[in-house]
């Protein structure tokens, strides 16, 4: 598949060479990128960007038509909960600033380390929690997930990435205030 992800930072860069390996066309754009372009010629966008770059990046390019991915979990500057929360979320929000797009929220209870790791925990794949509201792209996404070694979780909507954003914020708390380290990832269990 054919991607831009957006932001070279230690998600954007992990997220690129992860693809890579698993054989997709794979390119990060940093700030100085010519995003116009970069979004023009994907498939699919990742946006591996601090939540608050959103509407700056929403206006650099069009991304009607596209499968956009977000990532971010929108903590607060002082991390001590999320900036957006309750009867919504950085995706929700995301797909309002780009209207003609198809936004999916996945990948954000992923710690970056993961990447370069081979994307396991005790040998089993980490999982990643897909939601959208199209079924189609949430199919995409989890297909996208699973080449990478990673077992997709199905989680509906999009409206549900309200609480996989929670998820997100509490395995920050849990790798770094309450001592368990980044090398943790949530999993849903099942019979
Ligand atoms: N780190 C993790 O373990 C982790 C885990 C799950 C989710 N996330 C989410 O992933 C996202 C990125 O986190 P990160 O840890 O990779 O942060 P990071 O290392 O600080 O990287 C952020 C990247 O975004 C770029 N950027 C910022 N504003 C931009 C803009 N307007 N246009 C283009 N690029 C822009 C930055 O460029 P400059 O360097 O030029 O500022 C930088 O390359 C965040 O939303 C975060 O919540 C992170």
């Amino acid at each position: 598949m054919k991607i831009a992800v957006i932001g070279k930072g230690n998600i954007g860069s992990g997220l690129e060479q992860a693809l890579k390996a698993a054989g997709h066309a794979a390119e990060a754009f940093g700030r100085d990128a010519d995003l116009g372009a970069a979004v023009a010629a994907a498939e699919a966008v990742i946006l591996a960007t601090p939540y608050g770059a959103a509407a700056e990046i929403a206006r650099a390019a069009d991304f009607s038509g596209k499968l956009v991915i977000d990532l971010s979990n929108p903590v607060s500057a002082d991390f001590s909960g999320l900036a957006v929360s309750g009867d919504s979320s950085a995706a929700e929000e995301i797909a309002k600033l780009m209207p003609g797009a198809t936004v999916a929220k996945a990948f954000n209870t992923i710690f970056a380390q993961h990447y370069a790791s081979g994307l396991k925990i005790g040998g089993a794949p980490i999982q990643t929690f897909v939601a959208a509201d199209d079924e189609g792209a949430r199919a995409t996404v989890k297909a996208l997930a699973e080449s990478l070694g990673l077992e997709p979780v199905d989680a509906g909507p999009l409206k549900n990435a309200r609480y996989l954003e929670a998820m997100g914020f509490l395995n920050i708390q849990f790798g770094y205030m309450l001592g368990l380290g980044l090398d943790i990832a949530p999993r849903w269990q099942a019979a």
